[in-house]
């Protein structure tokens, strides 16, 4: 099997985020490509995330003051020059043979922050030796709680700058188009952070037998009470990503959690379930204010980040189109779709007459009215 190397430099035709897909396919196997593309099951709620962007039009102002605008933000503890984040993806080097240490390169390089996976192929302090970016960590409980505690002090020491608790993955995802490609993780390629962790028993179940119900993985499954021991346990700020349901939301926010990500991780867990962008308001309302609410789930415009901020959003989270532009190019790919991102944002608020992040408002969207 031979694939293309990545490229040396950008070529002029790419213009926009969507750009990167076709480089990024060519450079990776097809079963690393299922993997880093699907979604689960019919990939419904994948197809939401972006059909719900696609729906909603911008409304533009003309004559508004733009002198001294900026796009600069405060969210839990950072400082952001403009609002999106590196989310948090796993096994890097399925897409580029520097994995996450290219990724942070590009990340650093354009100032933008970077949530690092539990099952990232590199260790978590290689990627913050590596980083001069803030980093959060994102955090899957694990069975063996003594390990996960452990983990959590690796991060606090490597400087990580907040926990970022993936809440909508107890059972992974029926992922189809991963079980049709085949996929399974190259020799070489493995969740490091977690080597040394005491794994379930594995189960499987007799036929006639509950395949999941009473197996260890259900029994063993997160609850609201493991996130209080988290918050006892450390002094980092504690987000939850993977809300969807507002009742969850405002659960959270009870629960003193510094910050929301609407997530459906990117139609990989729940297939059915609605766009991020589709929930978004009724979670922003039942948070009130309290902790900033971020998104993500088919960001790939400027436009789409400027909706989000306009529906409540306090900053956004991209997946996959970084990993297209890692697949593809590298550090400088990474670099460059946030860079396109943040020139698409900045030219729609301009032309929206929006100054700073806080002029961005719900009356300069058109929604899609019900029966239209
Ligand atoms: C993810 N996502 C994810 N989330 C998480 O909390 N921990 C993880 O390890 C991963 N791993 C992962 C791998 C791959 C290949 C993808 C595509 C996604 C979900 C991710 O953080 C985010 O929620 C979605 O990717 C956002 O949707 P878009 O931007 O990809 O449309
Ligand atoms: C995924 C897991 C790693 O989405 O979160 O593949």
């Amino acid at each position: 099997m031979t694939f293309l190397p990545p490229l040396q430099q950008i070529p002029a035709s790419i213009a926009a985020v969507s750009d990167y897909e076709p480089f990024a396919r060519e450079r990776m196997t097809p079963q690393a490509w299922a993997y880093m593309a699907g979604g689960a099951a019919d990939e419904l709620t994948l197809g939401e995330n972006r059909a719900a962007f696609q729906r909603v039009r911008l409304l533009n102002r003309v004559l508004e003051d733009l002198s001294g605008g900026h796009t600069r933000q405060q969210l839990c503890g950072l400082e952001l020059d403009y609002p999106i984040l590196l989310a948090p993806v796993a096994f890097q080097q399925l897409a580029h043979p520097d994995g996450e240490l290219a990724s942070v390169l590009g990340a650093s390089a354009m100032k933008a922050a970077m949530v690092v996976s539990t099952q990232a192929g590199i260790s978590l302090e290689s990627i913050a030796e590596a980083a001069q970016t803030p980093l959060w960590f994102q955090l899957y409980i694990q069975p063996d709680r003594d390990f996960t505690l452990a983990l959590v002090r690796r991060a606090e020491a490597a400087g990580y700058r907040a926990l970022v608790v993936t809440v909508d993955a107890p059972v992974s995802g029926l992922r189809n188009r991963e079980q049709r490609a085949g996929f399974v993780l190259p020799e070489g390629i493995e969740a490091v952070n977690l080597k040394g962790m005491r794994a379930l028993p594995p189960a499987i179940a007799q036929p006639g037998e509950s395949p999941l119900f009473g197996s260890p993985l259900l029994e063993h499954a997160v609850t609201w009470s493991d996130l209080t021991w988290l918050q006892a346990h450390t002094r980092l700020p504690v987000l939850l990503k993977g809300v969807m349901n507002p009742r969850d939301a405002a659960r959270a926010v009870e629960q003193g959690v510094a910050g929301i990500v609407v997530s459906n991780h990117g139609g990989r867990t729940l297939d059915g379930m609605p766009a991020t962008l589709d929930m978004l308001p009724d979670v922003v309302q039942a948070v009130q204010g309290r902790v900033p609410v971020l998104l993500d789930g088919g960001i790939r415009r400027g436009t789409d980040v400027f909706k989000a901020l306009a529906l409540g959003a306090s900053a956004v989270m991209i997946g996959r189109p970084y990993i297209h532009g890692l697949a593809a190019a590298g550090a400088a790919g990474v670099a460059h779709v946030l860079h396109l991102l943040r020139t698409e944002l900045e030219v729609t608020m301009a032309l929206t007459g929006c100054r700073t992040l806080a002029d961005i408002h719900r009356e300069l969207l058109v929604l899609p009215r019900a029966g239209r």
